[in-house]
């Protein structure tokens, strides 16, 4: 007998076509570090289970402020070959740069004429880097970028319809974005007829936010935190195993989570928790007398663990160029299939004249 259909089941009849995720990342690092990891990337290799997946490394967005072209490239590709050495498979999601889609660019057009002026002047991340560069390093791609990104997540819109739910796997840092896109998505809906589903953050508890190791009130940030703070997801074991056992621990000798009084045991004890599933009152009962030299040591071998096969994987796919940039191409290929259709109505529903054949 067949399957009852789930509630998103609904468009084709038959066969159940599972939610939506999509989800970038910038290029704009060597390397990816743990606070993407488990803040995000963790999450999209999860997700590709259970819904049709689309991941893009976003190179528009990382224009937005000065750079190197081809160091630019270069990151775009490491990037992507993380992405795949963290176990995205490109068999099922599409992996794909967004300048391969010049679709997300012409999007981002309409939805910036549908963006108040002010209402992209609240974005605290806009207010956080302009206020770091001044207002002439400042540049207007700057001012527009979560206007970019509302296009990248509302271009792969399911058809409203549908009710295929379309999820977005992001850090904490990244809700009032999401926010944003909700708001635009719909106003277009109200302008100009439903054309999107409204996007669900989708941002993992507890490990939602990392801090930087040697400052743990700070986020673990590629642009904010020393090398010191960072732990990279290519670096290499020695210095890895140094900045954890280096890593800034509090007074007293214990190894118990409080947020306030021992920011720097806590966030440890996050990331331990989250990269090996054990809960934190058992890891609390686990070290219970034993001091913070044995915690670190053993939370240096569970980093490692995870880490050493992602970082190996990687350096084998950057060995080949030409078979990542076929893998590239292929997730581009299945990226623009959705988002010229979208594009399609949207130009239809804006109001823009059909080019005739
Ligand atoms: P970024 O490195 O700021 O471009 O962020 C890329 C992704 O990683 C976003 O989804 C962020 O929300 C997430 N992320 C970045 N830093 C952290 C952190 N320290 N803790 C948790 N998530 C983070
Ligand atoms: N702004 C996101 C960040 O800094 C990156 C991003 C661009 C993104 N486009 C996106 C995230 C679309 C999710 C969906 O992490």
């Amino acid at each position: 007998m067949p399957e009852a259909p789930t509630p998103e089941a609904s468009d084709a009849g038959t066969t159940a076509a599972p939610p939506r995720v999509l989800s970038g990342i910038q290029p704009t690092a060597d390397s990816f570090h743990l606070g993407n990891y488990l803040g995000a990337l963790r999450q999209w290799v999860a997700m590709q289970d259970t819904h049709e997946a689309f991941y893009c490394v976003v190179d528009l967005h990382a224009i937005t402020v000065e750079h190197d072209p081809e160091l630019l490239r270069r990151r775009t590709k490491v990037a992507a070959a993380q992405l795949f050495a963290m176990g995205i498979d490109p068999d099922r999601s599409a992996v794909f740069v967004q300048s391969h889609v010049p679709e997300h660019a012409e999007l981002a057009w309409v939805l910036s004429c549908l963006t108040g002026f002010g209402e992209a002047g609240r974005m605290t991340q806009f207010k956080d880097k302009s206020s770091k560069q001044g207002t002439s390093g400042t540049s207007v791609g700057l001012f527009t970028y979560p206007i970019l990104q509302a296009a990248d997540i509302l271009l792969y819109t399911p058809d409203p319809a549908a009710g295929r739910p379309l999820r977005v796997p992001v850090g904490e840092d990244q809700r009032q974005h999401l926010e944003l896109t909700r708001t635009l998505a719909q106003r277009f809906n109200h302008r100009f007829g439903e054309t999107f589903v409204l996007p669900d953050a989708h941002i993992p508890e507890g490990a939602a936010k990392i801090t930087d190791l040697q400052e743990p009130g700070a986020k673990m940030s590629k642009s904010a935190s020393s090398p010191q703070g960072i732990l990279d997801v290519l670096e290499e074991p020695g210095p890895m195993r140094k900045k954890i056992m280096r890593a800034v621990t509090d007074t007293g000798s214990e190894v118990v989570y409080d947020e306030e009084k021992k920011a720097g045991v806590t966030n440890l004890l996050r990331i331990y928790s989250a990269l090996e599933g054990t809960s934190i009152p058992d890891l609390e009962a686990r070290y219970a007398g034993s001091g913070y030299g044995q915690f670190k040591k053993d939370l240096a071998q569970v980093v490692l663990d995870t880490f050493t096969p992602i970082r190996e994987r990687t350096l084998k796919l950057l060995d080949d160029e030409d078979h990542l940039d076929r893998l590239l191409a292929r997730g581009a290929e299945r990226a623009s299939e959705v988002a010229v259709r979208t594009m399609e109505t949207v130009r239809e529903r804006v109001g823009f004249v059909g080019r005739g054949r």
